[in-house]
C-alpha cells in the first residue's frame, strides 16, 4: 500500500528511521515532512499528508510531530481524515477497526522507537471491520458536514 509519511522539526530522526521501517514491511512511503531540524509549523505537514490521502495517491498516512498532539488536531481539520494520536499499538489496531481512522500520529517526545514501529506495525496490518462500526462513523462524518441530527 502507499504510505504518506509527515512530521516537524521535533521527529526528523524518528521519521527517518519509521518511513525505513515501513518499507521494510512492503510499502511504498511518501515522505512530506521535513528532513532537516529546522523549526517549522506542524500545520504545514499535517496538509500536507491530508491532501495524499484525500487525493487518493496515499491509502494512509503517519504524522510525528514532539506530541502527535498538535498533528493528530490539524489533520482532524482536514475533511475526510479520521487522525489518532497513539502511544501503544493497541489504540493503533482498533483506531482502523473500529473508527476507520486513516492517519496515526505519535510523537518522538513521547514514545521510543520500539514503541513507534509496534504503532505503525498494528496500524497499518488492521482493516476495518465496518459492521456496527459503520453507522458510528457516519454519524462522524454527518458532525463533519454539519448534518448530525442529535
Ligand atoms: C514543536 O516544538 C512541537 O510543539 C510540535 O512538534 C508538536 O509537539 C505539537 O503538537
Amino acid at each position: 500500500m502507499k504510505v504518506v509519511i509527515g512530521n516537524d522539526h521535533a521527529a526528523v530522526d524518528m521519521k527517518m528511521q519509521i518511513k525505513e521501517y515501513i518499507e521494510s514491511l512492503g510499502h511504498e512511503v511518501i515522505n512530506v515532512g521535513i528532513d532537516k531540524v529546522e523549526r517549522c509549523d506542524y500545520p504545514d505537514y499535517a496538509y500536507a499528508a491530508c491532501e495524499k490521502i484525500i487525493n487518493k495517491e496515499a491509502t494512509l498516512g503517519v504524522l510525528i510531530c514532539g506530541t502527535g498532539i498538535g498533528m493528530s488536531i490539524a489533520a482532524n481539520k482536514v475533511k475526510g481524515i479520521r487522525a489518532c494520536a497513539c502511544s501503544e499499538s493497541y489504540s493503533a489496531r482498533l483506531c482502523r477497526e473500529h473508527n476507520d481512522a486513516n492517519v496515526v500520529c505519535f510523537g518522538e517526545r513521547v514514545i521510543g522507537i520500539e514503541t513507534a514501529k509496534e504503532i505503525v506495525k498494528s496500524f497499518l496490518g488492521a482493516e476495518y471491520q465496518g459492521a456496527h462500526h459503520v453507522n458510528r462513523v457516519k454519524k462522524i462524518m454527518d458532525i463533519e458536514e454539519g448534518t448530525y441530527k442529535k
